[in-house]
């Protein structure tokens, strides 16, 4: 297995994972898909990561870290998230894919690294719980989806 930064040609498979989480999954709020455009400008975006996992040619996940909230003081923190094509859960990818995307943003003076994890969901907790991550707070029904409300827990990992 590879992880390396994502390029262009990443994207629909990106994309897919995605995709299929939102329409069928409640890891995100979101409910369908996101247009190509936005996955490009995601692409482009300096200064943050956007990681794929490939085994013979063939992504499997990514993981990406974000601005975790524009303003200055927050310039130290990153949001971090990870998607793992439902064939090749629970082999690893997540894990290789995060241990790397913590390493990149460590030796770039990153302070504090934060993801949000709809619940239930037992292999994101487990994977940020194995990459070092404290939950810090469980924010009650904020999201809805398939008819029910959705907590979000909060984690956090400080990188030394
Ligand atoms: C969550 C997700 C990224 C995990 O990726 P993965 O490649 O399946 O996870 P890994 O195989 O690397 O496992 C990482 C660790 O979590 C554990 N784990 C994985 N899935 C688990 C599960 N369902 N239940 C309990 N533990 C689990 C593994 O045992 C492993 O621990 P270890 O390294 O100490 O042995 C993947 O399941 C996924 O993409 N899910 C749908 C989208 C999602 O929930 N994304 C997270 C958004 S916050």
């Amino acid at each position: 297995m590879r992880i390396r930064e994502a390029v262009r040609a990443d994207l629909p498979v990106v994309a897919g994972i995605y995709e299929r989480e939102a329409r069928e999954g409640h890891a995100t709020f979101d409910v369908e898909g996101r247009p190509m455009d936005l996955w490009q400008e995601k692409l482009d975006a300096t200064g943050d990561h956007f990681l794929v996992a490939e085994e013979n040619g063939v992504v499997m996940g990514w993981a990406s870290s974000a601005v975790f909230r524009p303003k200055p003081a927050y310039v130290h923190t990153r949001e971090t998230t990870v998607y793992v094509a439902p064939q090749a859960q629970g082999r690893g990818v997540g894990r290789a894919l995060y241990e790397d995307l913590l390493a990149r943003l460590g030796d770039e003076g990153v302070r504090v690294v934060v993801a949000g994890v709809a619940l239930p969901n037992p292999g994101s907790l487990a994977l940020h719980a194995a990459c070092g991550f404290e939950e810090v707070g469980v924010m009650r029904q904020v999201g809805r989806k398939f008819d029910r409300w959705i907590d979000l827990a909060w984690l956090q990992k400080v990188l030394e």
